[in-house]
């Protein structure tokens, strides 16, 4: 199509406006519609580890010792949920309670894996002193957890040839076997 010298410039201010519009609507749909969705309502790392700042290491207790991180056994959940009668109404503990009584554990969706040939190891990236939120972003702002990164081998390997982030160890072994094996 010819374009005239008057078409163009609306064309231009169309395409800005359809672009405001997309920012506008990732923007409403905001933190909570961006992962997958999981099986309590209005679970939020904002809610426990940002505004009431309870510990990652509370609820992720295997990261620092084991290769997985591992999300919190029910058991976690109701050492605190048992005594706060003020939020016992509130539909996502009402789930709660029902998983505590039927014994059963929460199907929590995944949201960081990697393929089964790939081998990570939270426990020696935790005793070099990265933070969580250099691989997992900011958590405690997020109400429902979302990808951070495309966890390709590429990242592993810049920052394991750069550990510039890493306080305690200046490289980290970038051989196949590494993480391959
Ligand atoms: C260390 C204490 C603690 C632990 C452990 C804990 N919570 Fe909470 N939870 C809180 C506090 C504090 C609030 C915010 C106050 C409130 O909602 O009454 C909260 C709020 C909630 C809410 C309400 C969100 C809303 O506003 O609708 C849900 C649902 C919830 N937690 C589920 C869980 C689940 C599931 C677990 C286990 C994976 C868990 N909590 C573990 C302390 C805890
Ligand atoms: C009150 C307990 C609680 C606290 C505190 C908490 N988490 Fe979680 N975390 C969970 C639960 C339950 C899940 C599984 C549901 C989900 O993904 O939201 C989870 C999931 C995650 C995941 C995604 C796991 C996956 O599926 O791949 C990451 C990453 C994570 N948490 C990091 C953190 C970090 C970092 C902190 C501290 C800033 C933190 N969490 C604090 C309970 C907690
Ligand atoms: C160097 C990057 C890195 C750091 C630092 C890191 N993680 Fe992870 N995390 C990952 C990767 C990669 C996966 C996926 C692992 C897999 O699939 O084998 C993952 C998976 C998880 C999971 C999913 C369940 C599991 O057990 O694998 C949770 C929960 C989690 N991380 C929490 C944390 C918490 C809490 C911290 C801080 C104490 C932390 N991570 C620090 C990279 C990291
Ligand atoms: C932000 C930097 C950073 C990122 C991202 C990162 N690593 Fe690491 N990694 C390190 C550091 C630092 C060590 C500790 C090296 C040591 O203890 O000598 C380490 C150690 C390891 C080890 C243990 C090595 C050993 O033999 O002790 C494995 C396995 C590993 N990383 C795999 C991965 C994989 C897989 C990924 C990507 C999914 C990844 N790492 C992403 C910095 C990183
Ligand atoms: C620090 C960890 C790390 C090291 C070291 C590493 N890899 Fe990987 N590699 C990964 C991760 C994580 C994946 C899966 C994510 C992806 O596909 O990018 C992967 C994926 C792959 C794949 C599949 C890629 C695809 O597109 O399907 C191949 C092949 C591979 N690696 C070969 C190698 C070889 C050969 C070396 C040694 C020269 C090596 N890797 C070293 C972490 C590593």
């Amino acid at each position: 199509m010819f374009l005239t010298e008057h078409a163009a410039p609306r064309l231009v201010t169309t395409g800005l406006a359809f672009v405001t519009i997309l920012l506008a609507l990732s923007v409403g749909l905001g933190a909570r519609n961006t992962g997958p969705k999981q099986p309590i309502e209005n679970f939020s790392h904002r809610i426990h580890a940002g505004v009431n700042q309870i510990e990652c290491l509370h609820c992720h207790a295997g990261t620092g010792r084991s290769q997985l991180a591992g999300v919190p056994a029910v058991s976690v959940c109701m050492g605190c949920h048992q005594y706060m009668t003020a939020s016992l109404e509130k539909p996502g503990v009402k789930q709660l309670f029902e998983y505590w009584e039927k014994k059963e554990p929460i199907p929590w969706a995944r949201v960081y894996y990697l393929p089964q040939y790939a081998q990570f190891k939270h426990e020696a990236h935790i005793r070099a002193e990265i933070a969580c939120q250099t691989c997992h972003g900011p958590v405690q702002e997020m109400d429902v957890i979302s990808l951070n990164q495309p966890l390709q081998m590429n990242w592993c390997i810049n920052c394991h040839k750069n550990t510039a982030g890493a306080a305690k160890i200046a490289s980290a072994p970038t051989d196949c076997t590494t993480c391959h094996y």
